[in-house]
């Protein structure tokens, strides 16, 4: 293969309405932390926006948590450089360059994914920029084939320009086991009845969605933030065009 084929996903996020799924980004946390982590760094994400409630929404004693799992760089007045401590809130996750792999932080907004037919620029609009799916497809797109080249292995991929990667597949299906730690209000969301939560079954498929998830939300964390003031400011324009239209009239009245 030569790469560059990016399946259409539906994600919860996309369309002028789209919002993250909570539950989804717990769980593709969970994928993160536990597959990702080892070879790729998040070094722009703090471990407190994991809490917000248009996000992840993990409650704060799990924000704290998940932030000390982490060894971050000590830079306490009695530090020695190389030291390391546990994270806090506050931290940043780290970086991670030991396997050469690329920061996953904005990762989502840097690869174009899904854009529809050629040239129309209305799938940006409606479906978004699309990275979350060139993700998805890249880690369902492996072929199983290796390549030998100067001494390393590449992997078949039909989504990796160039159809070869040097990441071999990192997901295979049950990686994890999903679990969840509420917060936030997560009425309908996938899996949700109340108290209650049943996690969808660990498949590849379904890894790689959620992660692709988390990913788009580490990128672009405001995005529910931004629709609900560009509809706030929409109405207020409505609005503004009445009042206008009448003082419009009235100002005219007595030339006719
Ligand atoms: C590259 C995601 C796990 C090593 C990448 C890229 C993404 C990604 C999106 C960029 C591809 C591009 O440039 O278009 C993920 C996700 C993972 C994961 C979501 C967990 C599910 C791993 C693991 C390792 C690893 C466990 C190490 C064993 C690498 C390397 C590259 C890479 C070395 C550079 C590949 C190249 O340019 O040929 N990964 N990765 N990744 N990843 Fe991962």
């Amino acid at each position: 293969g030569e790469g560059g084929h990016v399946t259409d996903v539906d994600f919860s996020f996309e369309g002028p309405f789209g919002t993250y799924d909570s539950m989804q980004l717990q769980r593709g946390f969970q994928v993160f932390h536990q597959v990702c982590a080892s070879c790729h760094g998040l070094k722009y994400l703090a471990f407190r926006s994991l809490g917000d409630s248009t996000g992840p929404a993990f409650p704060d004693d799990q924000v704290k948590a998940i932030a000390a799992l982490y060894e971050v760089a000590d830079t306490g007045p009695e530090a020695l450089p190389g030291d390391t401590r546990p994270g806090l809130p506050s931290d940043k996750f780290p970086a991670n360059t030991a396997a050469g792999a690329p920061d996953l932080s904005l990762m989502a907004k840097a690869r174009a994914g899904f854009h529809g037919p050629y040239g129309l620029g209305i799938n940006q609009f409606l479906k978004g920029t699309g990275g979350a799916e060139y993700i998805y497809s890249l880690l369902t797109g492996y072929t199983g084939e290796e390549h030998e080249a100067a001494g390393s292995i590449l992997y078949g991929n039909e989504v990796f320009p160039g159809g070869k990667i040097s990441m071999a597949q990192p997901l295979w299906g049950d990686d994890v086991e999903y679990t969840v730690h509420g917060g936030g209000d997560h009425e309908g969301e996938e899996g949700y009845h109340g108290a209650d939560y049943t996690p969808p079954e660990a498949t590849i498929e379904q890894e790689a969605k959620d992660v692709a998830a988390f990913l788009m939300w580490v990128a672009e964390p405001k995005l529910t933030e931004r629709k609900e003031a560009g509809l706030r400011n929409l109405i207020w324009l409505v609005i503004l065009s009445v009042l206008l239209y009448f003082t419009n009239k009235k100002v005219w009245a007595s030339v006719k």
